[in-house]
């Protein structure tokens, strides 16, 4: 079935929708506390540079694959080397597995905009948080209310659903954003949260802080899954690559800052210990906005821009996943859909229940979710990556002149991708495993 030939209406759509995919979960609740604990401003610079001189390699070859050959990943990459149409499938596998354990987070994140919109809320949030993830049907059914919710705007189509809800949310995310950091940088706390974030430690500075640098930035931009191809083939042939992709990192990167600034100063007003991941976004902060004035609007507004984040996220997943079920499959944008979300969706159902009555179903000594995490941020998204850099770099010959010309950015250019990069991967997958 040949989709219709869509392309983003305006540049701005376009941004809007690679944001709206970069800017998720991993720039809230984790970006900012990995660069507290991992040296600060001295994080910061190192996280810099990885990703203006590395990310931007496969962020661009992604972009420019994604713009040559218009199509899903899988026949994008088979167009590169049909002898690699494998690495396109492995993208298709990693991109259909991230939501399997992010969307048990949707979930989450829909029950506590309930909480607080119903004002409803517990005296303890951990002990509240621990019971209600292990509870059967309400996590399981919200993580399935999440994944429809997701699913129902590629289902309409790239115009009609992917880039109307980026437009609409992406300026409300930021609006909400910056309104709750201003609001932060009022309280006692604002500070000493800024201390912990920027103060620079140069005894951080080893192989463990750039390593964590590296991972973080590859799954902030999500790069390795063919999420930025499939992005990257709605672009317009004029759209030029490399600022796209500055832009892009300058974005994602500037919203994690504003992100730890809207975070650590009420952390530090309450005198807490600094955390990330479930245990801050759902324990920890929700007790602490419950003894802010006007604690339920507080905590609905940070719920919501946690659900905006997360949802343009996931709309990228699946489109990803739709177009190369579309394209591999000759069916419909709606029946494939249709068949992916029953995927995910049967995939999901074990992984919300890790936290509950699977909890002691382990394999590696670690439960389905941890496991989905662990296998796709660890593994997946560097060997992934590499795979995209070797075929860039070492089968489209013309790849780096017709980025940037040849000149002296050409040439530097080539060489990070088919050497530099290549081997820093190497380095971080064998180190990783
Ligand atoms: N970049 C997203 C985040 O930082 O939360 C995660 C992500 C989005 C991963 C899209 C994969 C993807 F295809």
């Amino acid at each position: 079935m040949e989709e219709e030939k869509v392309q983003w209406t305006s540049h701005l759509s376009f941004i809007l929708a690679t944001v709206g995919s970069a800017v998720g979960l991993g720039n809230i609740w984790r970006f900012p506390y990995i660069m507290g604990k991992n040296g600060g401003a001295v994080f910061l610079l190192t996280y810099l540079f990885i990703i203006a001189f590395i990310c931007i390699i496969p962020l661009c070859c992604e972009l420019f694959i994604g713009k040559k050959y218009k199509t899903d990943t899988i026949q994008a990459i088979k167009s590169v080397n049909s002898k690699f149409t494998w690495v396109g499938w492995l993208c298709i596998i990693t991109v259909i597995l991230i939501p399997c354990f992010y969307f048990v987070v949707g979930g989450w994140i829909l029950n506590y905009i309930w909480i607080f919109l119903t004002n409803n809320l517990p005296a303890n949030f951990s002990g509240y948080f621990n019971s209600y993830s292990s509870q059967i049907f309400m996590p399981v059914f919200l993580t399935i209310l999440f994944l429809i919710m997701t699913a129902a705007f590629p289902f309409r189509g790239v115009n009609k659903g992917i880039e109307k809800a980026n437009n609409i949310m992406m300026p409300l995310f930021t609006l909400m954003l910056i309104g709750l950091a201003i609001y932060a940088l009022f309280q006692p706390g604002a500070k000493d949260g800024l201390m912990f974030m920027f103060k620079p430690d140069f005894t951080q500075f080893n192989k463990t802080m750039i390593l964590t640098a590296l991972g973080q930035a590859l799954f902030t931009l999500s790069i390795g899954m063919g999420t930025i191809l499939t992005y990257g083939s709605y672009m317009k042939d004029k759209t030029n690559i490399i600022k796209s992709g500055y832009t892009l990192i300058f974005c994602d990167t500037l919203i994690a800052l504003i992100a730890g600034i809207m975070i650590f100063p009420i952390v530090f007003t309450f005198n807490v210990e600094p955390s990330a991941g479930a245990a801050l976004a759902f324990i920890s902060l929700p007790e602490m906005f419950s003894k802010l004035p006007f604690s339920s609007i507080y905590g609905l507004i940070f719920f919501t821009l946690l659900f905006f984040a997360s949802i343009t996220s996931g709309i990228s997943m699946m489109e990803t996943g739709i177009l190369s079920i579309i394209k591999n499959f000759n069916i419909t944008r709606k029946r494939a859909t249709i068949i992916l979300t029953v995927i995910i969706g049967l995939i999901s159902i074990p992984s919300t229940l890790s936290f509950g009555i699977l909890k002691d179903f382990t394999l590696f000594n670690k439960t389905i979710f941890d496991l989905l995490d662990y296998s796709t941020s660890n593994i997946l998204l560097p060997f992934n990556t590499l795979l995209i850099c070797l075929l860039s770099g070492w089968c489209i010959k013309s790849l780096w002149k017709e980025i940037l010309g040849e000149n002296i950015f050409g040439y530097i250019f080539n060489i990070l991708l088919k050497f530099v990069v290549p081997i820093i991967l190497i380095l971080v997958l064998v180190t990783g495993l």
